[in-house]
């Protein structure tokens, strides 16, 4: 069976955690489609160029915890906006996209760019205050120091270059539902999604 799950949306809105949830219940694999950039952008700031590295991606490269730091996450927002690396990162998501018994993908432009038919599609946001709000917890439980108000500036510097870039700009598709976490525990999020997967899949 073919069943792709597109999750777009800003950093740090819950995307993450809603994807492994709808993964988890519905037995797909899940692929965050951030590290593929993180992994370059970590190249990039060990002196490889960026295309290169696109081109040389390994999967292995993905399984590194680095890729989890600030200066990794502005890296890969950086080099995301060069369309030789786009291009180069498509047919690794459109096969796990495509693999047998159905996939989750995270990321900006799943479901615009990479899996224009995906079964199902949404668009996690949240307020740019309440996601620094979380990110500063997720680093600060990890004993990484950092001001909030740092935080909350790299949200937005990411924010506007991910949603301005010529190249598969950070937008909602047309036919996206649309989850804000604003206000919601993760619980009601993670049951907003798997509504709606579920609804895709009985459509199906
Ligand atoms: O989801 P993330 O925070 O790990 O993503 C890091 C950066 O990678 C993000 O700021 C923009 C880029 N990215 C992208 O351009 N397209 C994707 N599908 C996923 C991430």
């Amino acid at each position: 069976m073919i069943f792709t799950v597109a999750i777009d949306g800003p950093a740090a809105a819950g995307k993450g955690t809603i994807s492994k949830a709808v993964a988890a219940q519905f037995g797909f694999a899940h692929l965050d489609t951030g590290l593929l950039y993180r992994a370059v952008g970590a190249k990039v700031l060990a002196g490889v160029d960026p295309v290169a590295a696109a081109q040389a991606l390994d999967p292995h490269d993905l399984e590194d915890d680095s890729l989890r730091t600030p200066a990794v996450a502005q890296a890969a927002s950086e080099i995301a906006v060069i369309a030789e690396v786009r291009s180069a990162l498509v047919a690794f998501q459109r096969n796990f996209a495509t693999r047998d018994g159905g996939a989750v993908l995270d990321g900006r432009d799943i479901g615009t760019v990479i899996c224009p038919d995906a079964s199902v599609k949404l668009f996690v946001t949240a307020s740019a205050e309440r996601r620094a709000e979380r990110r500063f917890n997720e680093l600060a439980a990890k004993g990484m120091k950092i001001a909030y108000d740092q935080v909350l500036t790299d949200v937005k510097t990411r924010d506007a270059r991910d949603r301005n870039r010529a190249e598969a700009p950070l937008v909602a598709a047309d036919d996206a539902v649309e989850i804000d976490t604003s206000d919601m525990t993760i619980e009601q999020a993670i049951d907003a999604a798997i509504e709606a997967v579920r609804s895709g899949l009985g459509a199906q």
